[in-house]
């Protein structure tokens, strides 16, 4: 580790070299799923970018990329159930094959909302990809189709994952010292 922000992390979850193979192996099922086709893949902001990033580059198909922006979490770390979107796609989805990039799948509240919102807008297809999945955080059921790694309720932040906006930057996927977000130790 050589980051300033290694100190605030308890330890590596994920290294750098991990997540770049677990991406394409990822990538290589969605190539497989897709022959043919040209997905539209949909990156959530903002903690799926750097995810989203990795895995475009590892998919060999055509495909097109466009953003949303919803926030579900105030500054904590506990989601408040209330889902607002703060930017819409730029395309029209109507019949196309989605697919929702997202780094984490955790209570499913703001995911399940987002998909029954894109299914309105008539796609061929919709589908979820999450680079995490924290299925004992879930509250409201979500189909999900591509995930990277499941994991237990840890507080993680890194390629993408903030706490309070921060550690987004860090290459890898980290455990936060609890003492960072006033937790026990
Ligand atoms: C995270 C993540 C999902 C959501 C998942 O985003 O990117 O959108 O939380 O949690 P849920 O399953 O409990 O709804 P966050 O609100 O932290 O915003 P960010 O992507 O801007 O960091």
């Amino acid at each position: 580790m050589e980051h300033m922000l290694d100190k605030d992390v308890e330890r590596v979850l994920f290294s750098e070299e991990e997540l770049h193979r677990r991406v394409a192996e990822i990538a290589a099922e969605i190539d497989r799923d897709y022959a043919g086709r040209e997905p539209l893949l949909v990156s959530v902001l903002r903690g799926s970018f750097v995810f989203m990033a990795d895995l475009v580059r590892q998919i060999h198909l055509p495909c097109t990329v466009d953003f949303m922006a919803v926030s579900s979490y105030g500054a904590g770390t506990a989601s408040s159930g209330q889902v607002r979107i703060i930017k819409d796609l730029s395309e029209h989805i109507e019949g196309r094959d989605v697919i929702v990039v997202e780094d984490i799948l955790d209570s499913g509240n703001t995911l399940s909302y987002l998909l029954q919102l894109l299914q309105a807008r008539s796609p061929a297809s919709v589908r979820l990809c999450t680079l995490l999945d924290k299925p004992s955080r879930r509250t409201k059921e979500v189909e999900l189709h591509y995930s990277g790694f499941t994991i237990p309720d840890y507080f993680v932040v890194g390629y993408g994952l903030d706490y309070a906006e921060k550690y987004r930057n860090l290459p890898y996927i980290g455990i936060l010292k609890p003492c960072v977000y006033g937790g026990e130790e």
